[in-house]
C-alpha cells in the first residue's frame, strides 16, 4: 500500500492504495466521488476526463499515486457558467458522458483562451482564433457521447465562449 495526499475539489484528501490503482478508481471507489464516469478503462471515451492544476486528462490511463501535491477538480467540484448552458442547449440526453464533456470543455475553453491551436485552426499552427463549431468538435473529439448529443454540447460550448 501506497499513501499519498492529493487536493482534491479544494480539500486535502489521504489515501492508503495500492501503487497500480488508476486516479478514476481512487476517485470512485476510495473517495466515493462517483460524479467522474468510468466508459472504455482505456481512453477512448473521456467519460472519466477531470482537471488537474487546470488541464484535463483522462483519469482511467493515470495512477492516482502520480497526483500527490496536485489539485484536481472532479464534476463535484465543477462550478461554471456550462453547466446550465448544457441545459438549456439540450447538450444531454442519459448525461453518462456529461460530467466528462463539462470538464473537458472547462479545459478546453482555457486551453482557447491561452492560444493553443487546435489540428483544424486556419492556417494550421496559428494560435487561438474563432471558436467555430469545427474547432469544438475538434477541440472536444475525446469525449464521445453514446446519445449523440453533439450539437447541443457544440451549441452550449460556443454559447459560453461568445
Ligand atoms: S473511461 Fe477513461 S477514456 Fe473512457
Ligand atoms: S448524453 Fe448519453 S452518452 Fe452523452
Amino acid at each position: 500500500m501506497v499513501e499519498v495526499r492529493i487536493r482534491i475539489n479544494g480539500v486535502d484528501r489521504e489515501l492508503d492504495i495500492p501503487p497500480q490503482v488508476s486516479l478514476l478508481d481512487a476517485l470512485r471507489e476510495h473517495l466515493g466521488l462517483t460524479g467522474t464516469k468510468k466508459g472504455c478503462d482505456q481512453g477512448a471515451c473521456g467519460a472519466c476526463t477531470v482537471l488537474v492544476d487546470g488541464e484535463r486528462i483522462n483519469s482511467c490511463l493515470t495512477l492516482a499515486v502520480q497526483y500527490a501535491g496536485r489539485e484536481i477538480t472532479t464534476i463535484e467540484g465543477v462550478d461554471h457558467p456550462l453547466q446550465e448552458a448544457f441545459v438549456r442547449n439540450d447538450g444531454l440526453q442519459c448525461g453518462y458522458c456529461t460530467p466528462g464533456q463539462i470538464c473537458s470543455a472547462v479545459g478546453m475553453l482555457a486551453e482557447h483562451r491561452a492560444g493553443a491551436p487546435s489540428a483544424v485552426t486556419e492556417p494550421p499552427g496559428a494560435p487561438g482564433g474563432e471558436l467555430t463549431g469545427a474547432e469544438i468538435r475538434e477541440r472536444m473529439s475525446g469525449n464521445i457521447c453514446r446519445c449523440a448529443a453533439y450539437n447541443g454540447i457544440v451549441d452550449a460550448i460556443q454559447e459560453v465562449a461568445r
